[in-house]
């Protein structure tokens, strides 16, 4: 299997990757100055794939560059256009990970938003499984803080703001864990590396809240749609670490990682260490809903016709 598709939108046209590329002096590459996301395309069959929250991953991507006082160049109508043709183009034949970025794109030097221009492109890689979804992660709380909205805005998506993600996911790694979750600055918990997070607390769906420094996740959107629909109580609320040692179900949720339940965090089994009944049910319907197949969620996919 190919490690990415053979074409690119790069900074207005859409060209081979072999040729998509930033010089060195690049100012995002020296200080991080860009924002970008992660869609995923469903393959149906040969010919026929299904594009979820595309617009969504947009107009996220336009507030991260408002947040950062960067300017998004397109509609995300029109950036949902360009990434369709890019997917025709590319004639994928696996399951696709789709990554727009926005950058600063000049040699300048010293860190800052002002006076310094800006590109869109986009890649696309083969993508199945980021994390396993069915044997059960094992997990650690990281010793390294998320971020805080007023150090680097964590509701927009900076590329910068990922070594935070990489410091946990290093330390994750190297404890021979499978992920890691991240307390914030006052010692509650926030997400995962790169994925929000769920527990189920005597029956009730609970997630961190938009103010605990998290990325508001699409997908995060989509599990509290679900529990509505599925009539499973469900709030957002602080929580805090010993909230998830002993709570009944935890999972996480991103458009990487999908739906990934929990079967330790710290070395303590989530209750029998099996999957839980809440975790199973959202990830089936969560499954069928990204392939387009449930019709409730019809709007949530874009199918395309490759
Ligand atoms: C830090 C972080 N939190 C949460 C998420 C989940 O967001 P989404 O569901 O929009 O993919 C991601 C993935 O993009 C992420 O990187």
């Amino acid at each position: 299997m190919k490690d990415a598709f053979d074409f690119a939108y790069f900074e207005g046209k859409i060209i081979p990757l072999k040729d998509a590329n930033v010089n060195i002096r690049t100012h995002a590459l020296q200080y991080g100055t860009g924002c970008f996301e992660g869609i995923r395309a469903y393959q149906i069959d040969e010919k026929k794939f299904s594009v979820v929250k595309c617009k969504e991953h947009y107009e996220r991507m336009e507030k991260s560059a408002k947040i950062l006082g960067m300017k998004f160049p397109f509609s995300p109508e029109k950036a949902t256009e360009i990434t369709i043709e890019l997917l025709k183009k590319n004639k994928p034949d696996s399951g696709v990970y789709i990554r727009p970025i926005l950058y600063k794109s000049s040699y300048d030097l010293g860190p800052r938003f002002c006076d310094i221009p800006e590109e869109l492109s986009i890649y696309m890689i083969p993508l199945g499984d980021y994390l396993d979804t069915q044997k059960g992660l094992k997990v650690k709380v990281s010793s390294w803080r998320r971020i805080s909205d007023n150090s680097i805005p964590t509701r927009a998506k900076v590329t910068g703001s990922y070594v935070n993600s990489a410091l946990a996911k290093t330390e994750a790694l190297s404890g021979g864990y499978d992920e890691a979750i991240f307390l914030n600055e006052d010692g509650k918990v926030a997400e995962g590396s790169t994925e929000n997070i769920f527990m189920v607390k005597n029956g009730e769906l609970i997630t961190t809240p938009e103010t605990a420094n998290i990325l508001e996740g699409i997908t995060r959107n989509c599990m509290l749609e679900i529990a509505k629909d599925l009539k499973i109580p469900y709030k957002t609320r602080e929580i805090s670490r010993t909230e998830l040692y002993a709570s009944n179900e935890v999972f996480f949720c991103g458009t990487g990682v999908q739906v990934a339940w929990i079967s330790e965090i710290d070395g303590r089994k989530i209750s029998n260490g099996k999957i839980g009944k809440v975790s199973k049910k959202i990830q089936e319907r969560y499954f069928d809903a990204v392939m387009g197949n449930i019709d409730k969620y019809k709007s949530w996919v874009k199918k395309v016709q490759i």
